[in-house]
Parts: structure tokens; sequence; C-alpha cells
């Protein structure tokens, strides 16, 4: 592997992850891993409160869509999105940004990391570009 990221622990490489995202912002509230196994989203190292969606079918909630639509979200007011799951009461905004074995157009989501604000609208330019960077790296080194 080239050399690895700054925030890298191998012998928690999506807790290590988990951590350093984070550590970004104040405004990051929960921050967790989803790993994609077959048609399902797998809830893996978390910080923050415990959440009911250990398991996120892909289609369902703003998980499953970022896996359906292969694009990342963005939502600014949780309250815009019908098919939102809620994680907690005081989330407003969340981030969710997908994991990939590679960059171009044929690359496979490996899983996604999502993060939760209690702000409306938390996540700007500035804020997706660091997370991801941080799932690029990820999707680069990712535990087999
Ligand atoms: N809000 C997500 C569910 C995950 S929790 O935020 C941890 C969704 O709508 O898919």
């Amino acid at each position: 592997m080239p050399s690895p990221p700054v925030w890298y622990n191998p012998l928690s490489p999506l807790g290590s992850a988990v951590h350093y995202v984070a550590s970004l912002s104040p405004k990051f509230n929960w921050v967790g891993i989803y790993v994609l196994k077959g048609r399902f989203l797998e809830l893996g190292p978390f910080i923050g409160a415990p959440s009911e969606h250990s398991r996120i079918a892909v289609g369902k909630g703003v998980c499953g869509t970022a896996v359906a639509e292969n694009a990342d979200q963005n939502v600014s007011d949780v309250r815009s999105r019908k098919n939102y799951l809620a994680c907690g009461p005081e989330t407003r905004s969340e981030l969710v940004v997908l994991i990939r074995d590679g960059a171009g157009p044929d690359a496979r989501i490996l899983g996604q990391i999502d993060i939760d604000s209690h702000v409306p609208g938390a996540f700007g330019p500035d804020e997706e570009e660091a997370v991801r960077k941080v799932a690029s790296e990820l999707g680069g080194i990712w535990p087999a």
C-alpha cells in the first residue's frame, strides 16, 4: 500500500476513520460507517448515541438512497426528506458519503460514512471535501 493516511490505525481501520471524521468538526454529532453487504447496509463502528438502524435495505432512508442512486447525500434539513430514518430526535442535517473501491465509473460501493448534525445545514463544501477525502483513502485500504 502507498503510505497510509495519518488517521489510519491498522488495528481498527474503520474505527480509526470514524474517530478521525468525528474530530473534524464539533458539528458532527454522530459519525458511523455502514458496510454494504449484498442488498443491506450494516452498521460498523460509530461514535454517538446508539442507533436503532443497524441494518438498512438499499433504497431505504437517506443511507439506502445513496447506494440506490450511487450518489452522496447532503441533506440540509432532514425534515424535508420523506424517507428519512430518524436516528435521534435532535438530528437536523445529515451527510452520507459513499466509500468505493476506486474512482472510475465502474467502481464498486463498499459502504458509506454517515454523519448526523444537530445543526441545520451543517455540511458545506469544506465538510464534504474533507469527508470525501477520508472515504477515498478508506476505499484504498478497505479491510477485506
Ligand atoms: N438517517 C439515516 C439512518 C441512519 S441514522 O442517521 C444513524 C437514514 O435516513 O438512512
